[in-house]
C-alpha cells in the first residue's frame, strides 16, 4: 500500500542489501494469482530446508555452519507445515509447478571450487533469504488479515535467516583466505536484480516482472 508501512515491516539493513524493490506490477500479479502465491511459497519452504540440510551433509567440519542450518533447516520446514495447513483450510490443492527462472539463474553462478563454492551458495542464500523477506513485506498490506499476520511472523524469520547466511558468508571467506567477498556479493546482487526486474513469462514466488508489464 503505501512505501512508508513496507518499511517499517522491512528491516532496513535488507533494503540496502537488494538491488532493487520487487517491481509494482509483480506485487498486482501475485494478488491475482494467491493459490499459485501459495503452492509456490510451499515448495519455497521445502527447497530452502533441502539447501540447508545439503550444506549440512556437504560441510560436516563447520560446526557453527551446522547448527545455523539445522535451525533453519527445522524453521523452514515449520513454515512449509503452516503454508500447507493455510492452503488446506482455504481448500487450495497442493499440485506440483515447475520451478521459476529464479534460484537456477542465481545459482548458475556458483563457482564449482571449494572454498569460493561454499561463499556462493551462503550469498546466494541470503539474497533468496532477503527477497523473501522483501516481497512478504510488500504483500502484507494488501492481503487479509489471517495471511497477513503469517506473513508478518515470516518476514522475522526470513530476515533472521538473511543475517545468518550473510555472517556465515563473511566469517568462511575470511576463514579460507577466499579474496573480495564484498565485490562478490555486489556481483550476485546485480544477478538477483536482473531476475527480479526484467520480464519473467512465468508467474512465481521469486519471478521477475510479469510479461505483460
Ligand atoms: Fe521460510
Ligand atoms: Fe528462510
Amino acid at each position: 500500500m503505501t512505501t512508508t508501512m513496507t518499511k517499517s515491516l522491512l528491516p532496513e539493513a535488507m533494503g540496502r542489501f537488494l538491488g532493487c524493490e520487487t517491481p509494482k506490477a509483480w506485487i498486482e500479479q501475485a494478488l491475482t494469482h494467491q493459490e499459485i502465491l501459495l503452492i509456490d511459497h510451499a515448495q519455497c519452504e521445502k527447497k530452502a530446508a533441502s539447501t540447508a540440510m545439503s550444506l549440512m551433509y556437504r560441510h560436516v567440519d563447520r560446526p557453527l555452519l551446522l547448527i545455523k542450518m539445522s535451525q533453519l533447516a527445522r524453521e523452514e520446514l515449520l513454515h512449509f507445515e503452516q503454508v500447507v495447513t493455510l492452503m488446506q483450510r482455504r481448500g487450495v490443492a497442493y499440485r506440483h509447478l515447475s520451478a521459476s527462472r529464479y534460484a537456477e539463474g542465481l545459482r548458475r553462478q556458483v563457482s564449482d571450487k571449494d572454498p569460493q563454492r561454499l561463499v556462493d551458495i551462503l550469498i546466494v542464500g541470503a539474497l533468496i533469504e532477503a527477497r523473501s523477506c522483501e516481497r512478504f513485506a510488500r504483500l502484507i498490506p494488501h492481503l487479509d488479515a489471517e495471511l497477513a499476520k503469517f506473513y508478518r511472523s515470516l518476514v522475522k524469520s526470513e530476515g533472521r535467516h538473511y543475517e545468518d547466511y550473510l555472517m556465515l558468508a563473511r566469517r568462511y571467506a575470511e576463514d579460507d583466505g577466499v579474496p573480495e567477498v564484498e565485490e562478490r556479493i555486489v556481483f550476485f546482487t546485480e544477478c538477483e536484480r536482473r531476475l527480479i526486474c526484467t520480464p519473467d513469462p512465468h508467474f512465481r514466488f521469486h519471478s521477475g516482472l510479469p510479461e505483460a508489464a
